[in-house]
Formats: structure tokens, sequence, C-alpha cells
């Protein structure tokens, strides 16, 4: 007998799932880049992981967000383009880089390597600009290097280094973090840098562009703050200005547990701090609101993701990838679905070997971990009408904790003459089983197609390059009548089309 029953409206929109919802991001850490999307052995290989890539070009990724994360704001773009021997070897004060764990960085991989990877990934480029120890200038200039195409200086170098055409990036990331790493700044202080930094960014766009830039600022999980640098931000001597698209937060979980030695108290209160990423969109949302009332601003959650014990600096914050972790990205995503109204971007921290990684490699072998299957099999949401779902769930109260764990979780979309439903069932412990209703789809003669994922491995199960095959996604069966019914063994995904 069911035990969770969940309605689906589908006359009920949302908004448009913006295929950015899914987005990524790689920074120059660990082996995300070297070793990671790049060989880093330059007496032997040099170039793209081919293997990295063809992983992430099956993904269909709609955007990944470069160089970082805290080593934006120590970096130098001009450091990174041109012939690859004249570039200077630089140490970047965050994060152990390359094979020798030093936080050095040899700038064999810049922004023609990277701008080039989007392109082969038919990807939109992210830039994240440096304004902890950069300047509007250095700014401007990487604008202007990437996307103008007159004949000054710049534009002719980046010709110069093999890009005839602009590339036409059209994210800018003013700062990251610029409450800690990127500068410990107040949210008036912030607010003023963003400001100078989007004046300049601002007039450079409207004399020099074809591509319309849109800017980006790095909120924070504290609220009051965001609220506070929309205040400041918007205050011009002729009343409000809202000199940004998007505000952004940071939201990790996990980070006092390793999956390995957690028991199933554990993994309740890990997957509840997952999905406090609902409250976090709807506290930036409201700021955003109650702030910003002549202009639209959209809510990006631009790093987030599982980050527990195992990683830290000294291994380039790797840590094991598990089925737990892939069912957290799972519900997550569901959250971004319902939330599509006010979402414009999100991005997983990170694209290959750190922290939720979706790709894992050693020296001669690239493989899929779980988390990758979830993306893929979640893909169908990308540019459809979001809908309502009511969900009924059985909940479990946490550990030392008033608070309760829904124990399944859903969000459903709508477009080419089908409905998409993805389910959680974040229950490590017990199988539960669902009543699915699609207001208005007469279920009992349409064509249902359905697929689960972990049904076999427990929620610490890790992937390594011999599992790693295990991990795809299989058949699921489904009753069809007027409602459907579908049980999901204990910590699985599951996803459902119904035409
Ligand atoms: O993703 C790892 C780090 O987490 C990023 O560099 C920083 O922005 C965040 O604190």
């Amino acid at each position: 007998m069911a035990d969770a029953r969940i309605t689906v409206r589908t006359e009920s929109p949302i908004g448009h799932v913006d295929p950015a919802l899914h987005g990524h991001f790689a920074e120059h850490l660990g082996r995300c880049v070297y070793d990671g999307l790049w060989h880093s052995d330059e007496d032997t290989a040099e170039g793209y992981r081919d293997d990295v890539v063809s992983l992430l070009e099956a993904l269909e990724m709609p955007v990944l967000r470069w160089p970082g994360g805290c080593f934006a704001d120590d970096y130098h773009w001009k450091d990174g383009v041109g012939p690859r021997d004249d570039r200077p070897r630089r140490r970047n004060l965050f994060w152990a880089q390359g094979p020798n764990e030093l936080p050095e960085e040899s700038n064999a991989f810049g922004t023609d390597e990277f701008l080039q990877l989007c392109e082969r990934l038919d990807t939109e480029a992210y830039l994240a600009v440096n304004v902890g120890s950069g300047t509007p200038q250095e700014a401007t200039d990487w604008m202007e290097y990437c996307n103008y195409d007159g004949d000054t200086d710049l534009a002719n170098r980046r010709r110069e280094n093999g890009h005839d055409d602009p590339y036409g990036v059209r994210y800018w990331g003013v700062g990251n973090e610029n409450w800690g790493c990127g500068g410990r700044m107040s949210p008036e202080q912030y607010a003023r840098e963003y400001r100078r930094f989007a004046t300049y960014a601002g007039a450079t766009t409207n004399v020099m562009f074809e591509t319309d830039i849109e800017l980006i600022a790095c909120g924070f999980s504290d609220h009051e703050w965001n609220r506070r640098f929309l205040e400041e931000v918007s205050s011009g001597p002729t009343g409000p200005e809202f000199p940004l698209d998007h505000l952004t937060l940071h939201h990790y979980y996990g980070q006092t547990i390793s999956v390995a030695d957690a028991d199933e108290d554990d993994y309740d209160r890990f997957l509840h701090d997952a999905l406090e990423m609902e409250t976090h969109i709807h506290r930036l949302a409201s700021a955003i609101d109650a702030v910003a009332t002549t202009r639209d601003i959209g809510v990006i959650i631009d790093e987030w993701g599982a980050w527990h014990t195992e990683a830290v600096p000294e291994n380039g914050l790797e840590q094991p990838g598990t089925v737990l972790d892939a069912l957290s990205a799972a519900a997550v995503l569901d959250i971004f679905t319902r939330h599509s109204d006010v979402l414009t971007m999100t991005n997983i921290a990170q694209t290959v070997n750190v922290l939720q990684c979706l790709v894992e490699t050693d020296t001669d072998t690239a493989w899929a971990r779980p988390t990758y299957h979830v993306f893929d099999l979640y893909a169908p949401h990308k540019d459809k009408t979001a809908v309502t779902t009511a969900v009924d769930s059985p909940t479990r109260t946490l550990e030392d904790d008033d608070d309760d764990l829904p124990l399944v979780g859903a969000s459903a979309s709508v477009g080419d003459d089908e409905t998409f439903v993805t389910l959680t069932n974040l229950d490590c412990t017990a199988a539960h089983t669902v009543e699915l209703a699609l207001e208005g789809v007469a279920t009992d003669s349409s064509t249902i197609e359905a697929q689960i994922l972990f049904a076999d491995h427990d929620p610490d199960a890790t992937v390594t390059a011999d599992t790693a095959a295990e991990f795809t996604a299989a058949d699921l069966s489904v009753d069809a009548d007027d409602t459907l019914t579908i049980d999901l063994p204990a910590a699985t995904v599951a996803a459902i089309t119904v035409r």
C-alpha cells in the first residue's frame, strides 16, 4: 500500500526550467583542472583530457563557472594567455594545485583553454573576475580580450592567440565570497567595490560588445548581509539603481561527517541539511523582492554540494563519490525545479575530482560518479515548464532535534507533449510506495517510461574505476491505472516520463 502521495498539477506552472539550473563549477583547485580537465604532465602529454571531455560532452552541460572560487580573487588572467612557454609560474594563495600539492599555478590552462573547452562542450562560460586583489581595469581588460571584435591591442592579442572571433562570454561574476576569502568585506564595502567594478563593466559593454553581458554579485548565506548589500549597492544619487542581474550564494552541507563512518541518523541530518537549500532560495529571493523593487534580479546558487571531512586543502578537497551524496543532489535538483521562477543558474562544486564532482580520474582513466547519473537522469527537466507538485510524504524526526526529514520528494515539469516527474526516497533504511496522480493526464492509456538509480546499492557505496558501470540507471516498473504506483527501495532516485 502506498504511504506517500504525490499530485502533479500539470496546469499549475511555476516557471521555465532554465538549463542553467543544471550548471557546473571548475576551479584551479587540487586535481580539478590539472589532471582533471587538462593533462598536467607537460613532458608526456599536453592538452585536454579527452576521456573527461567525452563524459562531460554527454552530459550537455549548460554552463561552467571558472576559475574559482577563492582562487579567482588571487588570479590575474593575463598570466594565463599567450604562448604557454612564456606564461609565468605563480603561487596562488588558495588551494593545492596540481600533482605536487603546492599552491602553485603553472598557468598552462588559461582563458583561451577554458573558453575553447566551453566551445567544445557547447557550454556557456561564466567567468569570475578578481575583485579582492584586482582592479576594475583588469576586469574590463578581460572582457575586452574575450568579447571585443574591434581593432584594439587586447582584441588583437586574442586573435594572435588563435581566436579570431570574440568568444561572447555572457556571464561575469564580480568577485567570489567577498565576505570571506575574496577580501573579508562588510556588505557595504563589497557593495561599494561592486558598484565601482559594475560601472566600468557596464560602460565597457555599452561601448564595445554585441553580447549582452550579465553581471553577477556574490552574496552570502547570511541573509541580513545580502539585504544590507542590496540596500547599499542600489543607493545612487539619482535614486535606486541595481547594477546587477543576479545575486548568488553558496550552500555546502555534510561538513561534519564522513559518509564511510556515518550512521543512519547522520544520513538523515545530512539530507536535512541539503534540503536547507530551499530555505536559502526563499530567503535570498525575499531579500531581493524587498529591496529591488525596480528590477528583476535572478537568484544563483553558484557553488553547492556535499563537503565531507575527507575533503581538506591538503588533498585538494577530494572525497569519495557515494550514493548518499548523489541522493542529496537529486533532492536539491528537485528543489531547483520547484523554484525555477526565481532561480536563474546553479553550479555544483566541482566538475572533476574535487568535492561532489561528477567525474573522477586516475592517471589513465576517467569515470562517472553516482552524481553524474543523477544529472543525466534529471536532464529532461531542462527547458521544460516546472509545474506544482503536492507531496504528502512520511517523515522522520531527526535525532536530538525537533525537525523532520520528509522521506519522499519530487518535482515535475511539462513540455514536448510529456510530463516528466522525478522522485527521491531519502529514507536510507526503508522502501516506500508512491501513489502518483497527474492531473488532467489519462495515465491508464499513456506511454510510460521509468528508470531508477541505486536500487542495488547502500547509501555509503563508493564508486571506483572498476565499479563505475554498476551505478547507471535501470528500468523501473510502474503500475498504471488512474494513478501510477511506484515502489522506491531505500535510498533511490527515479524518473518517470508520461506521454
Ligand atoms: O569550492 C571550494 C571553495 O568553497 C571555493 O573556492 C570557495 O568559493 C568556497 O568556499
